[in-house]
């Protein structure tokens, strides 16, 4: 089982000696936990992709430690430049055309002539990445399929013995993953809304175009993500639910569900529902409940990417209807103690 340790100048070194070594270990981001490996090692790199299960189609994001890093890495072009201006570092991811000349793993960009760049905005994945001195590429450290992790605890219950170590830096303060904006074309095309609020990119870019879902022909070119089975609980989930079913526990949201067994934001606040949706989805995946019910979440800020969430988590409960996008990790729940299920 990977050590925990709280993040301290002796845990960061300790960290980024690994990274520099090929080995793997999990550090906390603003949005969610990620899984890191250097991302000019190409074995390490494909170590990520087995720890999570995840389809060797779907790319990874690379952190960096500045835009400076970041520009060394991709063709950035002043629109791109004035984005990355303004939002890093955050929880926005930038899709650009990659360098011929980086020395990124072509594992990371899954075949693409692309790259998911990001520059983080949490201390300690910060002082990792000064330290590492290398591009870092992580995913979200959970195994595929499954709720991202937003504690040290979350990443060990998933991937505890994939990991070299876990750097606990506390709850992640956003605690959803980050929006991902393709800038390849002309037109800026959202691949994945997240932790900054589309409305906000959109005031500074223009209208983003947006994929049609699963039956846009370039989703699987643009965006393999989105063809994955994703954000997946235990048990069966039901989004946008007025009142909950018999056996199912109760997500509420606001002060109109207070019977709820727990409340992503009593006040109604999607920034602090963001914050809670993952945690508190895997609290309620837990027996005697048989599935989770969640109340509906305003269509409007971080509210769209949870949304987002919710929807995917859903059809990822329908199973059977997702079996040719490949299995999710089995279910794990550490917590269980009471004999239920398997
Ligand atoms: O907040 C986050 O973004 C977290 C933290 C750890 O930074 N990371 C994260 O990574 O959520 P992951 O791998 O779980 O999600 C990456 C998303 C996937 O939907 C993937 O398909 C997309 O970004 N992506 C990565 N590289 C891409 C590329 N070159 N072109 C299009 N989409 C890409
Ligand atoms: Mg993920």
């Amino acid at each position: 089982m990977a050590e925990i340790l709280p993040t301290s100048p002796t845990a960061i070194f300790s960290a980024a000696t690994l990274v520099g070594t090929g080995s793997l270990v999990a550090f906390p981001t603003e949005t969610v936990y990620g899984l890191g490996a250097n991302a000019e090692n190409d074995q390490a790199v494909a170590a990520v992709f087995a720890a999570k299960g995840r389809p060797r189609f779907n790319p990874l994001i690379v952190h960096v430690a500045d835009q400076a890093a970041a520009e060394r890495l991709a063709e950035f072009d002043e629109r791109a430049r004035a984005v990355a201006w303004r939002f890093w570092p955050g929880p926005l991811t930038l899709v650009m055309r990659r360098r011929s000349d980086c020395a990124l793993s072509l594992l990371v960009s899954a075949g693409l002539d692309t790259v998911a760049l990001r520059v983080p905005n949490h201390p300690t994945a910060s002082a990792l990445l000064k330290a590492a001195n290398c591009p870092i590429a992580a995913p979200s450290a959970n195994p595929a399929g499954r709720l991202s992790p937003t504690t040290a605890q979350h990443v060990a219950d998933g991937l505890g013995n994939a990991v070299a170590l876990i750097l606990d830096g506390g709850p992640c303060p956003i605690g959803i993953e980050s929006t991902v904006i393709d800038l390849c074309s002309d037109q800026p095309t959202l691949l994945r809304p997240g932790g900054l609020a589309s409305e906000t990119v959109e005031r500074f870019v223009g209208p983003l175009m947006r994929l049609r879902g699963n039956a846009d022909a370039s989703v699987g070119t643009r965006s393999p993500g989105l063809l994955t089975r994703h954000y997946a609980p235990c048990r069966p989930l039901r989004s946008y639910a007025h009142r909950p079913e018999s056996g199912e526990a109760y997500l509420g949201f606001g002060p109109d569900t207070p019977d709820a067994d727990l409340n992503l934001s009593l006040s109604g606040n999607v920034n602090e529902a963001a914050a809670n949706l993952f945690s508190m989805i895997r609290r309620l995946d837990c027996a005697p409940f048989t599935g989770i019910a969640v109340a509906p979440v305003p269509e409007a800020g971080l509210g769209r990417a949870i949304n987002d969430r919710l929807r995917r988590a859903a059809a990822a409960s329908r199973a059977d209807d997702w079996d040719d996008r490949g299995p999710s990790a089995p279910c794990v729940l550490p917590d269980e103690g009471d004999g239920e299920g398997s």
